[in-house]
């Protein structure tokens, strides 16, 4: 899926001089290069503000608990009305485990078939029906670097005074809606920098971004124990920073990271092009195969190349027999995870999400994959079907 010793030669000497910077520096923890870093995300992202921390699981859940949402005790079992936070059941866990370790309480909604984001109208339902008055914030996840509708929740936010847009930004680096870029589209936002990511680390590492000062001041507070003056304590956070190791690295990666978005939508056209050539393509995944759709307001970064793909296990068997890369990004949908049975959700409720989980298939695709790559994938593929 993914093959790091073909990035630049140069960027491997630029890392390495950038390590050797910080350890001459002496200087491991929330220093220059974490500052210099967070300055230029939040340039790039057009917020106010930008808050590394330890990983992107911790950014989601930074994010929400400096908005105010739930009583930072998780919890499936809420007595009480707990504060509800709509999202996609179709994402990593950790978009969901995030709103439960804030104390709130996830409720699902389902996803748009075509982009696999979360559906407005689908959150909508929900805050028109019985528990709509304890939600406090939408959760939305911009899956595969592509934004979620941001049209419809901004409007959805318009009807509901105080309601919050939270994104998870984890796979979107560098995407942007109406040209607005991800990071800037919500009240907050939660990027990872996972080492599998577009723009990644060298580790775990992540950031918040928000233009709102208060949630600024308290991410930064919760990322390093509630303590805004050494050793006194405001309130209960956690230990959540970023080092300079990997803000270091990330500083590097920054200076490739649009080159490196741009490649990746050159090779998604390029898949595009050599399944239509051979025929693959249909509307429907009953006549074929369905290609990544993309909606005319998106840019996205193509974090993953997504295909739903008939016969999906048995294609990506045949695959894995060929030495061909795949991923199947998400197996179970999030609201049938054995760890959340506890909120009561039964197969068949979210028809879309259910069906994306035994449908999609995930490409090798990286800035350095090459055309004859690309072209053996589709062939292997054609070779299954016929
Ligand atoms: C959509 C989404 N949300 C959250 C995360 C969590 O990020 P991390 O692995 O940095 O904790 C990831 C990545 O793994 C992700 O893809």
């Amino acid at each position: 899926m993914l093959d790091f010793s073909r990035q630049p030669p140069l960027l491997r000497q630029e890392i390495l001089d950038a390590i050797a910077m910080v350890c001459d520096s002496q200087h491991f923890i929330l220093g220059p290069q974490v500052a210099y870093f967070e300055a230029a995300v939040a340039k790039s992202c057009a917020t106010r503000f930008a808050i590394g921390c330890a990983s992107g699981t911790d950014a989601l859940w930074l994010a929400l608990a400096a908005a105010g949402i739930g009583d930072n005790t998780a919890s499936t079992h809420n007595s009480g009305q707990p504060d509800a936070v709509v999202t996609s059941p179709f994402s990593f866990f950790a978009t969901a485990s995030s709103i439960l370790r804030a104390g709130a309480q996830p409720i699902f909604a389902d996803i748009d078939p075509r982009t696999f984001n979360l559906s407005p109208a689908s959150v909508a339902e929900v805050l028109d029906g019985p528990r709509g008055k304890s939600v406090k914030a939408i959760l939305s996840v911009h899956l595969y670097g592509q934004c979620a509708d941001w049209d419809g929740f901004a409007a959805l936010q318009r009807n509901h005074p105080g309601l919050l847009l939270i994104e998870d930004a984890a796979q979107a680096f560098g995407a942007a809606w109406n040209g607005t870029p991800a990071g800037s589209l919500g009240d907050a936002a939660a990027f990872s920098f996972y080492p599998t990511k577009n723009l990644a680390a060298m580790g775990d590492a992540g950031l918040v971004t928000t233009s709102n000062p208060e949630i600024d001041r308290r991410v930064r507070s919760l990322r390093a124990h509630g303590m805004t003056r050494r050793y006194f304590h405001d309130e209960v956070g956690a230990n959540s920073r970023l080092d300079e190791l990997q803000a270091a690295i990330l500083n590097v990666k920054l200076l490739y990271i649009d080159q490196w978005n741009q490649q990746r939508r050159d090779r998604a056209a390029r898949y595009d092009q050599l399944f239509r050539e051979a025929g693959l393509v249909a509307e429907s995944i009953a006549d074929g195969i369905v290609l990544p759709y993309t909606d005319p307001r998106a840019t996205p970064v193509f974090h993953q190349y997504v295909i739903r793909a008939p016969r999906r296990d048995a294609l990506r068997a045949h695959l894995t027999a060929q030495q061909i890369g795949s991923e199947i990004y998400y197996p179970v949908p999030i609201h049938l995870q054995a760890a959340l049975k506890d909120l009561g959700y039964k197969s068949g409720v979210f028809p879309h999400a259910e069906r994306a989980s035994a449908e999609v298939l995930a490409l090798p695709l990286y800035p350095e994959l090459r055309d004859d790559e690309q072209q053996t994938v589709v062939e292997t593929i054609r070779s299954f079907y016929s």
